[in-house]
């Protein structure tokens, strides 16, 4: 299947900056879609990119955009906003992948999707899961909305046999997230939120006297918690092995790290290395949940690299670079 030319959507979004330098390197010919001037502001990712103005809730665009393209890695999002996301994920998805039906030259769709589809730690699971369960969104706008993206793309490809990969993404790590989500102090990153599960007068000293510590979350009785994220490294690795690969044409894959983690062994693993007190959080909602990369492994050849104590080292390695996080515009 030869594509050459790649409309992407979200290109200066967490995972778009780190797809379009290996796009371009990669020999492809990309066209991104530029909201709100975002691409001045890392110009890296703008080197040998056609860049298009434009903006997903906008009805004409997407035939402007795809003119010329042989395939769609769609992006934008713009998360949990009740106000914007029927407008930008639902109908934004749905102008695009209504244009590819149109246009006809469209050989590839590539969706994001996410396991936010299927409720990550919010429900019970089965140990692990795989892309046979069925949607099953944790509450909010977001999820919802990644639920309703997908049975689109699930119905272009009954209707009208559209070329659809979904690659629903775990929770994605770039940059120091891990560390922001592990420990105390501020910039505090995902949920569930540490302070809030803070009960004990121990727990509750760290938040007052703003002092650091790293989380370990844990069951009622003790157990730690087990979760499954993924690098962004590992998400780059998943999009470029399905990009013209007609085995995964209209396939939802699950792309996420090679194994779960134990809080345990991610809190043990960051205080170490940080020189911090490890505080255990209890948390009586938190349903333990792995993926199973069976699928991806066997059909695409994924292969990932970033369990969490690499993670958390790339983390540790981003801190001593002295790099500034970039700002979160679009909370997941
Ligand atoms: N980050 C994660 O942990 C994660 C996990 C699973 C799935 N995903 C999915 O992957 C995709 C990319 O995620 P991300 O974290 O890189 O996103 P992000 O929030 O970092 O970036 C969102 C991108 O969408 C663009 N955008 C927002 N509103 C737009 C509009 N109206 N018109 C055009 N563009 C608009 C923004 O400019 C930005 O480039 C999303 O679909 C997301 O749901 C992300």
């Amino acid at each position: 299947m030869r594509i050459k030319n790649v409309f992407v959507t979200g290109g200066t979004g967490k995972i778009g900056r780190a797809l379009l330098p290996e796009l371009i390197k990669a020999g492809y010919r990309v066209r991104a879609l530029e909201f709100e001037n975002e691409f001045r502001a890392i110009p890296d990712c703008r080197r040998g990119i056609e860049t298009m103005p434009g903006d997903l809730r906008d009805p004409g665009l997407a035939q402007r955009a795809l003119k010329g393209m042989d395939a769609v890695i769609h992006l934008g999002n713009c998360k949990e906003n009740r106000e914007r996301f029927l407008d930008t994920n639902i109908k934004g998805t749905f102008y695009l992948l209504d244009e590819c039906k149109n246009s006809g030259h469209i050989r590839q769709f590539i969706q994001a999707g996410s396991d936010a589809r299927a409720g990550i730690f919010y429900y019970p699971h089965p140990f692990p899961m795989d892309e046979t369960h069925p949607h099953q969104a944790y509450p909010g706008y977001y999820a919802f909305s990644k639920v309703l993206e997908e049975t689109m793309c699930e119905q272009y490809i009954i209707q009208h046999s559209l070329p659809i990969t979904t690659l629903r993404f775990s929770w994605v790590h770039d940059e120091d997230d891990i560390l922001a989500h592990l420990t105390l102090k501020a910039p505090n990153l995902g949920v569930p939120v540490w302070k809030d599960l803070a009960k004990t007068a121990r727990q509750k000293e760290f938040f007052r006297k703003k002092r650091d510590g790293v989380a370990c979350l844990v069951h009622p009785g003790g157990r730690p918690g087990l979760r499954h994220i993924v690098g962004i490294k590992d998400v780059i690795q998943g999009i470029m092995i399905s990009i013209g690969n007609p085995a995964a044409l209209g396939q939802a894959f699950a792309i996420t790290g090679p194994a779960p983690f134990s809080y345990k062994v991610a809190a043990d693993y960051a205080a170490k290395k940080l020189d911090l007190p490890v505080v255990e959080f209890e948390c009586g909602y938190f349903h333990d949940f792995t993926h199973s990369i069976a699928k991806a492994r066997s059909v695409l050849g994924y292969d990932p690299q970033y369990d969490i104590t690499r993670i958390i080292d790339d983390a540790l390695a981003f801190r001593r670079s002295g790099k500034k996080r970039t700002p979160l515009k679009y909370i997941g």
